[in-house]
């Protein structure tokens, strides 16, 4: 009898690792720092996306002007942002490469990043951005470990550094590790957290995506705080007149 009871823990313990396995709960997802009223983080995420991933993906959904909304005025969006003379504030964010040379490039065409945070969620573009590894064995030169066999090349490489995959034995588990081989010029040698520097410039780049993803959240916030003070001036005046 019981034997047959362990047997059964057994299976049930076989099964449930299965599904964890099956499920890609093998991946731990890092926590990402989001914080939506921070307009400084929000135009350095702004600054890092339109300089290096407009390049091949497009925001469509994102027009320029709309950056307004965390702080940024126009003469700063064509400034700091180094539009092009021709590109009009209320264009949308258009990638430079069209999608069929990039297809024909990288296996995968580069989808539209407009609401990807929604679709993916901001833990996993966090972890992501500072997971990619070298792997000779790829086109690109390039793995990563929330999205295996990716067809993106990192393209961050020379602010992350150069990651290494090792795999190390612990207790019968395989457990997947990135090491900083070559530091970039955001991480420093010798540590695999890049936390000032290049996890930092990631934080906002995420606090970025998710901004661009529901835009209209940030007129909502201020919208529900309209709504408080409302509220909280009714109270007084109803309290005044009960006081009456
Ligand atoms: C050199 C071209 C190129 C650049 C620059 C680039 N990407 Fe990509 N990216 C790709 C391609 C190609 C894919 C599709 C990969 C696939 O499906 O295998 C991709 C995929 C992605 C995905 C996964 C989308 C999904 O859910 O399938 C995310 C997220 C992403 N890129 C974010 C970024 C960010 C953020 C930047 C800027 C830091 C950036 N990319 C810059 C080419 C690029």
């Amino acid at each position: 009898m019981k034997v047959i009871h362990k047997l059964g823990m057994l299976a049930l313990l076989l099964t449930a690792s299965a599904m964890a396995l099956a499920s890609g709960a093998e991946v731990h997802l890092d926590k990402a720092p989001i914080d939506l009223k921070n307009t400084a983080s929000l135009q350095r995420g702004a600054k890092l996306f339109t300089s290096r991933c407009l390049a091949c993906h497009s925001a469509s959904y994102m027009r320029y002007n709309r950056l307004r909304d965390i702080g940024m005025s126009e003469d700063q969006i064509k400034k700091d942002l180094e539009l092009p003379e021709d590109v009009k504030l209320g264009s949308t964010m258009q990638a430079a490469m069209d999608a069929n040379s990039a297809k024909l490039a990288f296996g995968e065409a580069p989808p539209d990043l407009s609401v990807i945070a929604r679709s993916r969620s901001a833990d996993w573009l966090y972890t992501y951005m500072r997971t990619f590894y070298a792997d000779p064995g790829r086109a690109s030169g390039w793995n990563n470990l929330v999205f295996p066999s990716v067809g993106m090349p990192f393209v961050l490489a020379d602010l992350q550094g150069k990651q290494v995959l090792r795999i190390e034995n612990k207790k019968g588990h395989e457990v997947k590790k990135l090491v900083l081989e070559s530091p970039g010029t955001m991480c420093t040698a010798g540590s695999s957290l890049c936390v000032a520097g290049y996890d930092a410039a990631i934080a906002d780049l995420t606090n970025y995506l998710v901004f661009m993803s529901d835009p209209s959240k940030m007129v909502r916030y201020d919208l529900g705080y309209i709504v408080l003070g409302f509220l909280f001036v009714l109270f007084a005046l109803l309290y005044a007149l009960k006081k009456r």
